[in-house]
């Protein structure tokens, strides 16, 4: 099962799924970042689909036919998003329906969206952590894959805590994609 990343940030979770060879097909990211750098130095296709509008006027399912286009090119079966900072709308999901893993850094249905850490935080939760679900068209809440709790320490930042979550992220969000390139 051919895999495609979808990913915005650093890419320390595509680097996790590097390390643990899974057949990823393709890197495709919306702005320039340091996932298609690493992309890049494995030697694996790239895309940067750049998406130039953050406002209003933004053409969100026009975007997502181009993203969804550049899946198919590189034959992928699995998408797996790793920090992707797009939202996508209903053509990847009629094109890849079930096939679409996300990582989240909480412990879902709590503190969905893409601030997750920062919320968590200022909640004032003592127990946050990682879940990997399959992606659906409503953002974070999909069926739940696995689960993994992380404390929340005394004088933790957002950078500090996202940090221990990215360190679960890393060893559990590889894992279960293995398991689905198994067919498990
Ligand atoms: C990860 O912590 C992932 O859970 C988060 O972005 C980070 C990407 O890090 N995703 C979300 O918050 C999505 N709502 P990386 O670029 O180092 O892999």
């Amino acid at each position: 099962m051919q895999v495609g990343v979808l990913a915005s940030g650093g890419g320390s979770n595509l680097q996790a799924m590097i390390d643990k060879h899974l057949p990823i097909v393709a890197v495709i990211a919306d702005r320039p970042c340091g996932a298609l750098e690493i992309a890049q130095r494995a030697g694996i296709a790239t895309e940067l689909i750049e998406r130039d509008d953050f406002g209003a006027t933004f053409d969100r399912v026009e975007y997502t036919h181009r993203v969804v286009d550049a899946l198919e090119r590189h034959g992928v079966e699995l998408v797996a998003m790793a920090g992707f900072g797009t939202i996508l709308e209903k053509p990847v999901h009629d094109a890849f329906g079930g096939r679409i893993v996300n990582t989240h850094p909480a412990l879902l249905p709590a503190f969905r969206g893409w601030h997750a850490v920062r919320d968590a935080l200022e909640f004032g939760v003592k127990v946050t952590g990682v879940t990997v679900h399959i992606a659906t068209l409503e953002v974070d809440a999909g069926p739940i894959l696995a689960q993994e709790a992380v404390p929340v320490l005394p004088g933790d930042t957002e950078e500090t805590l996202h940090e221990r979550i990215k360190v679960v992220e890393r060893r559990l969000y590889p894992e279960v994609i293995e398991q689905l390139v198994k067919g498990r």
